[in-house]
């Protein structure tokens, strides 16, 4: 198994160093070679670089509270006049999967946040970031370097695989 993958985990607390836009393009570059149905690639970006931005997603609810302490996220949005709602889904999770793995390996530690189907973060979003009505934000990204590793688990379950 490649390390990043063995490694990945979800980080929730972030030092003071910044990550940098060229990091950020090399992530979203890792994203963008993501399998999507028919090869659509709906995912669309709005990346988050102002510490008010990221207090205000901090503060739409609990489960953003990594945010504080973000240096920077990315919202991934799916475009639904290239793509079909269940099918956005897929995509941006496959796009997002691409990031973690590809941060982890230069050493940034990151956080997959739910946005949709969740109604009320949906509309906190567009309030404040004003997405035009054929983009879902699918979910956001905190990026940062991380302050600690936590322990990991490994997670291979026999009794979840049927062998035929
Ligand atoms: C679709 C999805 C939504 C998630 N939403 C949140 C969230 O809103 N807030 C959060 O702190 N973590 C969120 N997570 C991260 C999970 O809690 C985390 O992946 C899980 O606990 C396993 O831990 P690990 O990522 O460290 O392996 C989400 C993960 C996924 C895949």
């Amino acid at each position: 198994m490649l390390e990043a993958i063995k490694k990945r985990q979800s980080v929730r607390k972030y030092t003071d160093e910044e990550v940098t836009k060229e990091e950020l393009i090399e992530i979203i570059k890792a994203g963008m070679r993501a399998p999507s149905a028919r090869n659509r690639q709906p995912w669309r970006l709005v990346v988050v670089t102002k510490k008010e931005d990221l207090m205000a997603i901090h503060d739409f609810e609990q489960s953003y509270r990594m945010m504080d302490t973000a240096s920077k996220a990315i919202i991934v949005l799916g475009d639904k006049d290239v793509q079909i709602d269940e099918f956005i889904y897929e995509d941006c999770a496959c796009f997002i999967e691409n990031m973690l793995i590809q941060a982890k390996e230069m050493g940034l530690g990151t956080c997959y946040c739910a946005i949709a189907p969740k109604e009320s973060a949906i509309e906190s979003f567009k309030n404040r970031f004003h997405f035009t009505d054929n983009l879902l934000p699918v979910a956001v990204v905190a990026i940062g370097y991380p302050t600690e590793d936590n322990p990991l688990q490994d997670r291979y379950d026999e009794s979840k695989i049927t062998w035929l």
